[in-house]
């Protein structure tokens, strides 16, 4: 069962919270397991603060009983724990799917440590298949759609869709991945784009369930 996987990495993660710490929390599925999770340890006497990276988290947060701050607020976070849609080797992630990735990238780049969860499904030997999500100011549509065009992304903009930020989503399929670092900052540099889903030096390790048993790597 692949929520018993998403489960069990959750859990392995949650392990490597310690008391006092201020924690990470993505979005989707896998890491509503892991706010789930939190939300035990902090009920039997844990003591955590938490961030969060989408206003849905942060309402599952609040209703298991974590100490919410605002990001704003905060320079530096001890551990964040979130899912991805790809992960390698390599710990190189593609992440946004749910379209938390700006939120996500800046969480993460915030944090002494970052952890990836997923199950079997996410592990790939290279990134590169999943859609690569692209955030961009709806101000700069057109144009941004025409760059990422002449890239070769054969960019989609995500239908009905705006981000906590209010800001649209153009899904990327680039016709291979050779170097992820040229294209982030490739992306990166185009004037109205405001975030991607490459995780290519955030995410220090990741817990992998498959069939119930968590595999962890460590860049
Ligand atoms: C949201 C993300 C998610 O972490 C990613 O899409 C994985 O989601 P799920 O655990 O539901 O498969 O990057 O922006």
């Amino acid at each position: 069962m692949i929520d018993d996987d998403k489960q069990a990495a959750a859990v392995a993660a949650v392990a490597e919270v310690r008391d006092g710490m201020l924690v990470g929390l993505g979005t989707g599925s896998t890491a509503a397991f892991a706010i789930r999770a939190l939300g035990e340890r902090v009920a039997a006497g844990l003591d955590v603060r938490a961030v969060v990276t989408s206003e849905a988290s942060g309402m599952l947060a609040r209703q298991v009983g974590i100490a919410v701050l605002d990001f704003a607020d905060i320079a530096q976070v001890d551990l964040t724990i979130d899912g991805a849609d790809e992960i390698d080797a390599r710990c190189f992630a593609v992440k946004g799917a749910g379209g938390a990735m700006l939120r996500e990238k800046i969480v993460a780049a915030s944090s002494a440590r970052m952890v990836v969860i997923a199950d079997g499904s996410k592990r790939v030997g290279r990134i590169g298949a999943a859609k690569l999500p692209v955030e961009l100011l709806p101000f700069a549509r057109a144009y941004v759609m025409r760059v990422l065009s002449d890239l070769g992304a054969a960019p989609v903009i995500r239908p009905n869709y705006r981000t906590d930020q209010d800001n649209l989503v153009a899904d990327c399929r680039f016709p291979a991945l050779e170097d992820p670092h040229a294209l982030a900052a490739v992306l990166a540099a185009i004037p109205g784009v405001l975030g991607h889903g490459l995780f290519l030096d955030e995410v220090d390790a990741a817990y992998i369930a498959s069939k119930g048993v968590v595999t962890r790597l460590e860049r």
